[in-house]
């Protein structure tokens, strides 16, 4: 078979071993893989090259996408979706493996309408927002970058006495926020799922727990919130209203603001990304020689949700299933959502001790 392999949206980490499984197990069992350029931008320029062995030996190891990625705006119109299926048939692809996020994969749907081709869809987005995917490509290695920013900004806040504010991305998911604030010894964790409480009320929960950190009979050293980009208050805004709490209640404390951004997204995948990359990537190529069409492949599936594979961490659903419970993420109803902000709300009085 001819199987076609981009990867699309924001890159994340791990993206390059994902594409290389594909490519080596493909080769492997008999198909030729054919690279696409900068995502669906590629796809509708022709733009691609053949993966060989050579082409991808060693890349693994690296963050971004060695076949570039873009968020296209011609794919999405009418003319772009002919565009892409017209490419599909001159390409003479079988199948597309789609390698992104949920929009990416919400693309591969769409061009899937009428089967000009398989499309089967692997989760690869560092804000863990993807339904029916327990842990996306990227995801972890985001959460250590993070844990080891916030480790680093510690250091300088215990030697200065002061409270942090920092900003992790993850769009309107607050996971890496979550889990990188628990692991990262976080005073309060902020994050959107929760809804939102307004600005004042924000501030003065935040400001209860800045009094709890550096109350007169503690010897505490820093306090450290890790805020998700999802919540509709800016962080320079909250970190100056945080500081003229602290100049009326703890004069002498200052408060920085950090925003991490893209530095959160780059970096060498761990070894558990490029795991959950190639046995995805693995499934991938099989799902394809099934003729699976319209899926996604996830790791760790919450609930066992959908149908097993021969790897019993990853399990298949359709892109519409996804894409369902991708909403429910998002809106905070799916009881995934539910279960973690449950988990944060009996530590939350518990954090900032
Ligand atoms: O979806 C991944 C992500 O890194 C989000 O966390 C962030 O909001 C967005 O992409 C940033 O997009 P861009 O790289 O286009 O600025």
């Amino acid at each position: 078979m001819q199987i076609g392999v981009l990867t699309s949206g924001g890159d994340s980490p791990g993206m390059n071993a994902a594409l290389r499984t594909v490519a080596v197990v493909g080769i492997a069992r008999g198909h030729r893989v054919i690279g696409i350029r900068r995502g669906y931008e590629g796809l509708l320029a022709a733009d691609t090259v053949e993966l060989s062995l050579a082409e991808v030996e060693g890349i693994s190891r690296y963050g971004g996408t060695v076949l570039g990625s873009a968020r296209s705006k011609e794919f999405p119109t009418p003319a772009g979706q002919a565009k892409a299926k017209q490419r599909v048939a001159e390409l003479g692809l079988d199948a597309l493996v789609v390698i992104g996020g949920n929009g990416s994969i919400t693309g591969g749907h769409l061009l899937g309408e009428g089967r000009p081709c398989q499309i089967v869809g692997l989760p690869a987005s560092i804000d863990n927002d993807i339904g029916h995917c327990g842990l996306a490509i990227g995801v972890d290695t985001a959460v250590n970058t993070i844990v080891e920013a916030c480790d680093r900004i510690s250091d300088t806040a215990r030697a200065h006495r002061r409270a942090f504010l920092v900003e992790v991305m993850g769009r309107q998911s607050g996971f890496l926020a979550m889990r990188a604030g628990i692991a990262a010894e976080a005073d309060a964790i902020v994050y959107g799922e929760q809804g939102d409480c307004g600005e004042d009320a924000l501030v003065e929960e935040l400001s209860a727990v800045l009094d709890r950190c550096f109350a007169p009979d503690r010897k505490k050293q820093r306090a450290l919130i890790v805020k998700a980009e999802g919540v509709p208050v800016s962080s320079a805004v909250l970190a100056a209203r945080l500081q003229k709490h602290l100049d009326e209640h703890h004069p002498g404390i200052d408060v920085r603001e950090t925003v991490l951004g893209h530095v959160v997204r780059g970096g060498n995948p761990s070894a558990l990304d490029r795991m959950i990359a190639q046995r995805l990537a693995f499934g991938a190529v099989l799902a394809v020689e099934q003729g699976a069409h319209d899926v996604m492949l996830g790791w760790d599936v919450p609930d066992d949700f959908g149908q097993a594979t021969p790897d019993s961490f990853v399990r298949m659903v359709t892109i519409p299933e996804m894409l369902t419970e991708t909403e429910r993420l998002l809106d905070g109803t799916s009881p995934v959502v539910q279960r973690r902000i449950g988990l944060l709300e009996k530590v939350k009085d518990i954090l900032a001790l």
